[in-house]
């Protein structure tokens, strides 16, 4: 390793967005769905879970252009879930990172048809990456699909709507986190290292540290959402409080939250280590996941 972390994280996104663009070059899209899908996609996202899978991938192989597209598949299944969960008759928010959401752009037709087209292209995108083989490409696509479906992150924005009108346990609110938030982050991490040819061993380890990556993630939204900065975060604060939402500040108070945050990042840790990637830009990123700011 011989950047640092920031530095990775900024030439990983990079890389990345610049497949991204071309990728959506390439189709022949009714003009104003592409203004729609593209206004999601470059409205200022991270890109987490695509630097995830990047990463990942590198510990294992080199070469990361094989992942681009998996990566790009994964940024828009995420983008999709993210127009359609700020929906009116979902969170029904009017801004995300910063800007107005898809449907307040635009209009909510137009904002349901959009995140139906990324998250049908990411599946198509998949079936047609040249860079890998049969075998590879069925197991990305059912490992996509059994993480983004009904199973998977579907399952936890049902149940994290049907949470909101009533308190939660820590283990009813894990189980929200690891469905909505955690199954395309485990994605990231495993498709990546499946890509990359680890080994079984590796692959379950790093399975239990997506785990907690996933926990580390949403606790840190939480907090964010309470101290955060809402210049940074690019949404105002306290909206889980006014929704009245079970979150790890609400249920064990920000203290209690921070502590708990702190045994997620142990056992993170001690994963990363038994699938020997503790000296990994993954490790770097278990760091900067659990300190982010926004
Ligand atoms: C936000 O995810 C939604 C959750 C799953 C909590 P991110 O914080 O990764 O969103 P962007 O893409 O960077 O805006
Ligand atoms: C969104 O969760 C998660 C998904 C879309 C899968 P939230 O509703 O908690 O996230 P924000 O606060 O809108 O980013
Ligand atoms: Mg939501
Ligand atoms: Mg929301
Ligand atoms: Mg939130």
């Amino acid at each position: 390793m011989s950047i640092n972390i920031d530095q990775y994280i900024e030439q990983e996104k990079h890389l990345f967005e610049m497949e991204l663009k071309n990728i959506l070059q390439e189709k022949n899209i009714p003009k104003s769905l592409l203004a729609s899908m593209s206004y999601s996609l470059f409205a200022g996202g991270k890109r987490l879970r695509p630097i995830l899978l990047l990463a990942s991938y590198s510990t294992f192989a080199s070469n990361n252009e094989k992942v681009l597209k998996t990566a790009a598949a994964l940024e828009m299944i995420h983008t999709y879930s993210l127009v359609h969960d700020d929906l009116p008759a979902m969170d029904d928010d009017d801004y995300r990172r910063g800007k107005l959401t898809n449907h307040k752009k635009f209009d909510e037709a137009t904002a349901i048809l959009a995140g139906d087209a990324l998250l049908t292209y990411a599946f198509e995108l998949i079936a047609n990456d040249d860079l890998l083989n049969e075998n590879e490409k069925v197991f990305i696509i059912r490992s996509l699909a059994t993480a983004s479906g009904p199973e998977g992150m579907v399952a936890g924005q049902i149940l994290d709507m049907e949470g909101e009108t009533k308190s939660l346990t820590l283990e009813e609110l894990e189980t929200i986190h690891v469905l909505k938030t955690g199954r395309l982050i485990n994605f990231a991490i495993t498709a990546g290292a499946f890509l990359a040819n680890a080994s079984d061993e590796q692959l379950k380890y790093l399975e239990e540290f997506a785990y907690y990556l996933g926990l580390i993630f949403q606790v840190q939204d939480d907090i964010l959402d309470v101290i955060g900065d809402p210049e940074k975060i690019g949404k105002p604060i306290g909206s889980d409080v006014s929704n009245d939402k079970s979150t790890y500040p609400n249920l064990l108070g920000l203290d209690g939250a921070q502590v708990q945050k702190e045994k997620y990042v142990e056992k993170a840790e001690k994963a990363l280590q038994k699938a020997n990637a503790e000296e990994s830009y993954l490790y770097s990123l278990l760091c900067h996941f659990s300190e982010r700011d926004h």
